[in-house]
């Protein structure tokens, strides 16, 4: 199906096209077993610390091209330090696995794909890697946080503590005015209408990647067989 919400009405800002053209492709991600799974607390301990791992390839890929990025007249407005996940990440990654963590962590192969693609965008299409940076890091400031109160209730982790720092933004006090900033970003940016619509398929691409590396978690831990 077509991703452009074609009964939009002319002069609709970006940053709410892109939230309705990707609506139906979130809430496929979000309603994969592995995330009801996993918010409904019924995951064990090692599904979370191999999705914690797997997220890790994720945001290594969106934060190494950070520095190559930071300055391109379309991507740099969205490289925003306070947002980077990876030091929070190998922070939680030390307390679950240990300080030998990176030893044995591997990517899935659609965990692979997804950082690759990524990495393609961030060096060859700036424009695109924006879709990936709002598929994640907006998603982590909203429903990430659901995540984060069922992680501390299944797994015992101290509240905004070691094990869900990726979840804690402590750099954005205020996430409501920052998600408003951001929007104010994405209505800004610099792109003809052709090339948001492309921003906009690549967003339901990033969806997509997401949804493939949670069936790929959800093959490793079924629970619903
Ligand atoms: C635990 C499962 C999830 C829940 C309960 C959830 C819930 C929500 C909610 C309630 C919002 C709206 C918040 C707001 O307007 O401030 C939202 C926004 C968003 N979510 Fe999720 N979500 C989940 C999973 C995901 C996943 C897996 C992704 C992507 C990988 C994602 C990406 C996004 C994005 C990009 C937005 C921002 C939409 C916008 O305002 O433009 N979410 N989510």
């Amino acid at each position: 199906m077509d991703a452009t919400a074609t009964d939009t009405p002319v002069g609709t800002p970006f940053s709410t096209l892109i939230r309705t053209s990707s609506q139906a492709k979130h809430d496929d991600a979000t309603a994969s077993s592995f995330i009801s799974d996993l918010v409904g607390g019924r995951h064990s301990r090692e599904a979370y610390i191999r999705y914690t791992g797997q997220l890790w390839f994720v945001y290594r890929a969106l934060e190494e091209s950070a520095e190559l990025l930071k300055d391109d007249p379309v991507a740099g407005p969205f490289i925003k330090p306070e947002l980077f996940r990876t030091a929070q990440l190998e922070r939680d990654l030390a307390h679950l696995l240990g300080a030998q963590w990176r030893t044995g962590l591997t990517p899935l192969p659609a965990t692979a794909a997804y950082a690759a693609r990524i990495t393609e965008c961030a060096r060859t299409w700036p424009a695109g890697y924006i879709a990936h940076h709002y598929t994640r890091y907006l998603g982590d400031l909203a429903g990430g946080q659901l995540v984060r109160d069922r992680a501390e209730r299944t797994w015992g982790f101290e509240r905004k503590g070691d094990g869900v720092r990726f979840y804690v933004f402590e750099e954005i006090p205020n996430p409501a005015a920052f998600k408003r900033g951001y929007r104010e970003l994405l209505d800004a940016v610099n792109a003809d209408d052709l090339e948001r619509q492309r921003i906009i398929e690549e967003c339901n691409r990033a969806y997509d990647h997401n949804s493939a590396v949670f069936q790929a978690l959800d093959g490793e831990f079924p629970l619903s067989a």
